[in-house]
């Protein structure tokens, strides 16, 4: 309710906020969670919650009256089409030298994304969290973040079989024989449910080819791991199409936090007060970036130090395509949930999830998104004048993750006697260097906060979601964030409470 005092708000739903609401809640706190996208529990015209991804509609994108899909032309023709505003789920949120996408809704990046759920290699963890005890982390944190995530591996035996997983297996037959190790990563899809998809016997869903738009069946998004439990202790409310817009001091201790209420056409329909003893900034690595930025910019959190809205990377993705032979055809119908990757991290700086491209129709392409080692850090800035917050990235700086890229995907040409597609991304362009699906950083931990996401110079309020890693993951980052999360707010818990 307006003008109410509450012991601790969240602002946003997806991993960091999730496992932060569920963790206060079992320790006997009341939490309210602030999420800007819909609740998404119920169905549309057609009977189901989310839309396909060959046919988006008003649900897909977050306030946009034409699609921008990630994969902007096929076979020369471009793809996007106009659609009705709406708070939909898929945010495409453009700066001058990206498009990040982003999850809206309750349950954050887990109900657009592809559900590979991959732990660093160990090796590999001092550069993602340079501050972070990696034994703790390995030992406790990543099997507790992995356990309430229900991130289990796909059957090897079905997989092998499944036609469709023939994409995956064009895949590794490709990267095999160009001696890179192909490497299995688990996921938090429902393996037993996509079995029965396969045999016809459930409404499908990855073998609709669900992503990007939301997922209606099989897919363990936070809405029934860490959002469920969550709820069940009945301690967490959390308020939908509801958007923080200000955090700052309260007289008498605390913080004043400002809601707006907004409507499915993104009015806002109301503006709304509340004091919190305690706020946990979750928006994401772009939300809470975003908020931060303007709060220390323009006075409201004026302690905040100066390392907020800095550090912030793309996790080095970038998108290709390669035009197979006519004898290596990918499969008409190809699973939305990746299973596989190449890791060529070490030898030359990338990691490449074998993607499907779930048209419908047999492509004969095949499609990656490669995380890469780009040493590119952006940082956000408050520009009052255009009253918004700017991202300095540019598009240029996604050269060393091509670079990256080509060390995998030049050799596998080569010895396969193919080429890169180059009707994927409007014109004659190879590359998909114009996005990211994976922002991380912009509130770094240990710079921006203590070792544990405390904000310096303001006590009481914590950063708890992806913009706390400084910019790379090595791998897809979900994990990550939630690994961290659950460490950061044992600390926090045991300690500030
Ligand atoms: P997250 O973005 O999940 O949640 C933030 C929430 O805060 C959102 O719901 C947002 O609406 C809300 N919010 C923002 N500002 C607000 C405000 N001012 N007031 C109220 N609410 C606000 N990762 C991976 O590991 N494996 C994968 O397979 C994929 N695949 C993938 C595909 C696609 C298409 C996308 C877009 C992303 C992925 N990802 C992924 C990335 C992954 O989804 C992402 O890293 C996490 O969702 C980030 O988690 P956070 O907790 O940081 O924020």
């Amino acid at each position: 309710a307006p003008g109410a005092r509450v012991p601790v708000l969240v602002v946003g739903t997806g991993y960091g906020g999730s496992v932060a609401a569920l963790r206060l809640a079992q320790a006997g706190v009341d939490v309210h969670m602030i999420e800007m996208g819909m609740s998404w529990d119920a169905p549309g015209p057609d009977g189901k919650i989310f839309a396909n991804t060959t046919k988006p509609d008003h649900r897909s994108f977050w306030l946009r009256t034409r699609t921008k899909q990630p994969l902007s032309n096929f076979l020369g023709f471009p793809l996007d089409k106009d659609i009705p505003r709406h708070t939909g789920i898929l945010d495409a949120e453009e700066f001058s030298g990206i498009t990040v996408y982003q999850g809206r809704g309750v349950g954050g990046g887990s109900l657009v994304n592809g559900g590979m759920a991959v732990t660093p290699r160990r090796e590999n963890f001092g550069g993602v969290l340079p501050s972070v005890n990696a034994a703790e982390m390995y030992d406790v944190y990543y099997p507790r973040a992995n356990a309430g995530l229900g991130v289990t591996d796909v059957d090897p035996a079905w997989w092998e079989s499944a036609a469709c997983y023939q994409y995956a297996r064009v895949g590794r037959k490709h990267a095999q024989r160009s001696g890179f190790p192909f490497v299995f990563v688990p996921n938090v899809y429902d393996w037993d449910y996509m079995k029965q998809e396969a045999a016809g016997a459930v409404p499908k869903s990855a073998l609709d080819g669900e992503v990007l738009y939301g997922n209606n069946y099989g897919k363990k998004s936070l809405q029934k791991t860490y959002l469920a439990r969550a709820r069940a202790t009945g301690k967490v409310a959390i308020s939908p199409l509801h958007r923080v817009t200000s955090v700052a001091p309260a007289t008498g201790g605390g913080y004043t936090v400002v809601i707006e209420q907004i409507s499915t056409a993104g009015d806002i329909t109301a503006t709304k007060t509340v004091t919190a003893d305690k706020v946990f900034f979750a928006a994401g690595s772009v939300g809470t970036s975003k908020l931060l930025t303007r709060l220390k910019a323009t006075g409201a959190l004026p302690r905040l130090n100066n390392e907020v809205g800095k550090g912030w990377g793309d996790n080095g993705n970038v998108m290709c395509g390669r035009a197979n032979h006519m004898w290596d055809a990918t499969g008409k119908v190809q699973s939305s949930m990746p299973t596989a990757g190449i890791d060529n991290w070490a030898a030359g700086g990338a990691f490449a999830e074998v993607a499907p491209l779930p048209t419908g129709i047999e492509t004969y392409a095949s499609l990656y998104l490669s995380i890469t080692k780009n040493p590119h850090r952006a940082e956000f800035s408050w520009n009052a004048a255009a009253g918004r917050t700017d991202l300095s990235w540019q598009t240029a700086w996604k050269q060393p993750s091509i670079d990256a890229a080509r060390t995998i995907f030049d050799k596998i040409n080569a010895k396969e006697g193919t080429i890169y597609r180059s009707d994927f991304f409007g014109g004659s362009k190879i590359w998909g260097d114009h996005l990211t699906y994976h922002p991380l950083g912009g509130v770094v931990l240990d710079r921006a906060t203590d070792n544990y996401g405390r904000l310096h110079g303001h006590p009481g309020l914590y950063v708890i979601d992806g913009s706390l890693i400084p910019g790379n993951a090595s791998v897809n980052p979900f994990v990550t964030i939630t690994a961290l999360a659950e460490r950061n707010i044992e600390r926090i818990i045991a300690t500030d409470l």
